[in-house]
């Protein structure tokens, strides 16, 4: 069994699949790139009830599992061709500091740099940010807008 694991299912499927799944989460570092969008009005910022998608994930699964959030504002697409440039960077939420870390490494092996965005408590703000960038996509005709940090030198 992996000791890092990546959550990435549709916001509505996700604590349902968390129960399925989760003896084997214990002592886990779990990779949160949900979204808590809500069709069909994805392009507008939801705020779940427990904070955020990655909040919510944490507070289900209890302290055993580290749940650090991470590459929600990557287009899919970007991440699938190797070949390409990522093209954007990666904020890096979590609460516990050598979790965090290695999901630093795992966005830089993935060809992006990764920013150490705080706390679990601030994934809110990289979870929202995707439905501004799909709402960009809809007006500008693109298909995969990202963000860049600016003025700041990578660790
Ligand atoms: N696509 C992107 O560019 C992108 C970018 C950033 C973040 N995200 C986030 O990443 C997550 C996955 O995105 P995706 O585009 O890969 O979604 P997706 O293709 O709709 O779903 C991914 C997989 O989740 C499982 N799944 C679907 N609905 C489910 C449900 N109701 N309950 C349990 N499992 C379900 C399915 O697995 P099986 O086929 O094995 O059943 C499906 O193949 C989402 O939270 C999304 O917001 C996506």
């Amino acid at each position: 069994m992996a000791d890092v694991v990546v959550l990435s299912v549709p916001y509505e499927g996700q604590l349902d699949v968390l129960a399925d799944v989760r003896s084997a989460l214990a002592d886990k570092i779990v990779v949160s790139v949900v979204v808590p969008l809500r069709p069909p009005q994805v392009s507008r910022v939801h705020a779940p009830e427990g904070g955020s998608a990655a909040r919510e994930a944490q507070a289900f699964l209890g302290a055993d599992a580290r749940v650090v959030a991470a590459f929600h504002n990557v287009a899919a697409a970007r991440l699938a061709d190797l070949d390409a440039d990522v093209g954007c960077d990666v904020l890096v939420c979590g609460d516990d500091p050598s979790a965090k870390q290695l999901v630093m490494d795992l966005v830089a092996d993935a060809r992006a740099t990764g920013f150490d965005a705080g706390p679990l408590a601030n994934a809110s703000v990289p979870e929202g940010l995707t439905s501004v960038l799909i709402g960009i996509n809809r007006r500008y005709g693109s298909h995969d807008a990202g963000m860049r940090i600016t003025n700041v030198k990578p660790k």
